[in-house]
């Protein structure tokens, strides 16, 4: 059996990564020049641990090509290309349509998979879309960032979502061998299961964001709290990490599509308003903090440890950090920022100095704001930090530092 793959974004590289690795013929198709011939130079558009080692390593080496009609001609096409968000929060579908398509241009009746995260419904509206020219199916995908690889390769569950038992039974046999439960059921309750997954993941932190807060005022430790907490299985320990709020290109727009989608059949989701909303604030926490303390920010040496959304990635899509990067910019503050995998930012940021190392950043500092979690940052005591700067505020939305 080939597989195409549509999209060489995280999820289509995973995609096509996770087939080769289990001895399958892959064309990978994006109509990104630059990033195709990158692809087959053997280099990735972006950094992701063990992503390369695993195409070096496929047995059948994975073709890739800014032609989608070889991808589209493939036994099954899965397509992988980006859903971002429209201005009023609702999933822009425009790259799907276009996938589709490109599909059914040259393959008619293709199992055409959507592995894209996309509002429920999709399927079935590409279904109309393309005038039932392709059998359309959701198999959405659970991968995080940082560890795409080993979520692709061992993931937690498969969810198989197809309206018709001819694909379901394709489906089923592809991914016969795959030790993960499999959750098999119809298109739109597969792609309520990918967005379910983040907003209630998206809810755990905004919950946890919450109580700190309030830990903050009261005096109790938001970190005891959550490991007391996280001890009930019925709780589980993660994603009660306390921080500046989601980011990433997932959370913020998943959910807030999800909430576009209730408001658009009248079910308001009371829980993902407010979760939206807690994010907000807290991603303007590490800059209220630093303008209580330093009061004018313009002139002043502000350090910024981590851009990255998360550590493990250089992604700085929907980051905290660029939040407080533009509004110390408002503000005239002289920045320097260190993260390990992020070596340029965008250009409403270009005044921004990137420093080599997280020490350098430092120099002549008032104050240093630790954005992302990078376990590097960990190793850093505080009088290590206030004896390299100026000032001697550090503010640490992640308790990243000890003590
Ligand atoms: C998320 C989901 O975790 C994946 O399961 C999903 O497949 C993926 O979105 C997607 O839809 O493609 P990802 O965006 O890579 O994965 O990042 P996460 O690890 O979930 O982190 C998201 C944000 O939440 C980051 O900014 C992180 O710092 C923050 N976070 C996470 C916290 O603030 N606290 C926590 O306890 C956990």
């Amino acid at each position: 059996m080939t597989i195409g793959v549509l999209g060489a974004g995280y999820v289509g590289l995973a995609t096509a990564a996770s087939f080769a690795a289990r001895g399958f013929a892959v064309v990978c198709a994006d109509i990104d020049e630059k990033k195709i011939a990158k692809l087959q130079i053997g280099e990735l558009p972006f950094f992701e641990e063990g992503m390369v080692e695993v195409f070096a390593a496929s047995s059948i080496p994975v073709v890739f090509t800014t032609d989608l009609a070889k991808a589209c001609t493939c036994d099954i096409v899965f397509c992988c290309v980006g859903t971002p968000s429209a201005a009023d929060g609702s999933a822009d579908l425009f790259f799907v349509r276009s996938a589709a398509k490109a599909c059914a241009d040259v393959a008619l009746n293709a199992i055409f998979v959507l592995k894209s995260t996309v509002p429920p419904g999709t399927s079935l509206s590409i279904s109309k879309f393309v005038e039932g020219k392709l059998r359309v199916a959701a198999n959405p995908e659970f991968l995080r960032e940082g560890h795409v690889i080993q979520d692709a390769l061992n993931p937690s569950r498969i969810v198989i979502g197809a309206d018709d038992e001819s694909v379901l039974s394709v489906l089923l046999d592809l991914y016969s061998e795959t030790e993960a439960p499999i959750v098999s059921t119809n298109t739109v309750t597969a792609e309520m299961i990918k967005y379910a997954s983040n907003s209630f993941l998206a809810t755990k932190i905004s919950f946890i964001n919450d109580i700190a807060n309030l830990c903050d005022v009261i005096g109790a430790d938001v970190r005891s709290v959550a490991t007391g907490m996280g001890l009930d299985d019925r709780i589980g320990a993660k994603f009660l990490q306390p921080g500046p709020g989601y980011g990433g290109s997932c959370f913020p727009k998943d959910v807030r599509a999800l909430i576009h989608l209730g408001r658009s059949v009248n079910v308001p989701l009371r829980i993902l308003e407010a979760t939206t909303a807690i994010n907000a604030d807290r991603q303007l926490l590490p800059y209220r903090q630093l303008v209580e303390s330093l009061r004018n920010l313009k002139g002043k040496r502000i350090a910024v440890w981590g851009l990255a959304f998360k550590p493990g990635t250089g992604d700085i899509r929907d980051a905290p950090a660029l939040e407080l990067l533009r509004r110390c910019i408002a503000d005239h503050a002289d920045l320097v920022a260190f993260d390990p995998r992020v070596r340029s930012l965008p250009a409403e940021c270009g005044e921004v100095k990137i420093a080599a190392a997280a020490i350098d950043a430092l120099h002549n500092a008032d104050a240093l704001v630790i954005m992302t979690d990078w376990s590097e940052f960990a190793e850093f005591d505080r009088a290590e930090i206030l004896k390299s700067m100026r000032g001697n505020c550090i503010i640490d939305p992640r308790y990243v530092l000890r003590g």
